[in-house]
């Protein structure tokens, strides 16, 4: 399998879950402690590798190319004051190598439909897809994790966890036969079934390194679950004719699309990252 060198970053979401908070400002940027969750998402690709982030964004998401932009006004305020350390902080949030790509999903038709409109940035290359929603935290970056698993077996890979089965209308579901400790080669996947419909309880989580074939069965997938164009339904159809692997990543995850999850990891990381009691 070729590198994996770029990163596809699905942000046209509205975040209607955090309104009023996101009624002008893109959900991503909002922040877990103190960096935004796409900065989160972000630094996990870096991790991985990714030279080329990819986001496919919607109206009011400006707040995203201005934070992965540089900031000369900023900048040269904070030397002004000799706030070094904070220079730093907002002068490092990419290495120079690595590239922004922006372009538009001009119409919400789903998560399958954004990925495939990056096809023509990422061409005829595998791919990583992080959903900023879902924030991993672990020891090694979960895309890193699935890009060694995609090198190792010759595939697509799929980040995977276990859930309540009572749970299984908010994933897509996989099931298939074990290949090692950690992986499972990919038989079936269904979106968001019922639970007494669910072939099992293995949970797709959003991290995905993908086969470029993947565009070729988004461009002929129809709308699913929610009226919306799915990128499980096009899995489903490539898993008939490419090798797609469900690897069990090691780490803890934040659904930081609920407010729960998001409640859950500010703590969580405020207490791990920056000392800070809770009370
Ligand atoms: C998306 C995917 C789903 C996956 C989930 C992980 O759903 O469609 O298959 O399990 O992300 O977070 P969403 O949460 O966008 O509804």
């Amino acid at each position: 399998m070729k590198p994996i060198r770029k990163a596809v970053f699905p942000v046209a979401g509205l975040g209607t879950r955090f309104l009023p908070a996101t009624k002008a400002m893109p959900k991503e940027m909002l922040p877990i402690v103190d960096k935004p969750l796409i900065q989160y998402a972000v630094e996990e690709a870096l991790a991985a590798g990714i030279t080329e982030l990819i986001f496919v964004t919607g109206r009011n998401k400006r707040a995203i190319e201005d934070h992965f932009d540089r900031s000369p006004e900023l900048e040269a305020e904070l030397q002004a004051k000799g706030k070094q350390a904070l220079l730093d902080t907002i002068r490092t949030i990419l290495p120079d190598h690595v590239h922004c790509i922006y372009t538009r999903q001009a119409q919400p038709l789903g998560l399958g439909h954004a990925v495939l409109c990056a096809a023509p940035i990422v061409g005829n290359e595998p791919f990583a897809v992080l959903l900023a929603d879902d924030l991993l935290d672990a020891d090694t970056a979960v895309t890193r994790q699935l890009v060694d698993a995609a090198h190792q077996h010759d595939g697509s890979v799929l980040a995977i966890q276990s859930i309540d089965p009572q749970d299984s209308r908010k994933y897509g579901i996989v099931a298939g036969s074990a290949v090692d400790a950690r992986n499972t080669r990919v038989e079936h996947i269904v979106e968001k079934p019922a639970p007494q419909d669910a072939p099992s309880n293995l949970a797709v989580v959003g991290r995905y390194v993908l086969e470029p074939e993947i565009f070729d069965f988004l461009r002929q997938t129809q709308a699913g679950v929610g009226q919306e164009i799915q990128l499980t339904d096009a899995i489903s159809a490539m898993l008939k004719h490419r090798r797609v692997l469900a690897h069990r990543y090691e780490g803890e995850r934040y659904d930081c699309g609920s407010k729960e999850g998001f409640f859950k990891a500010t703590i969580a990381l405020g207490k791990k990252y920056h000392g800070l009691d809770a009370g």
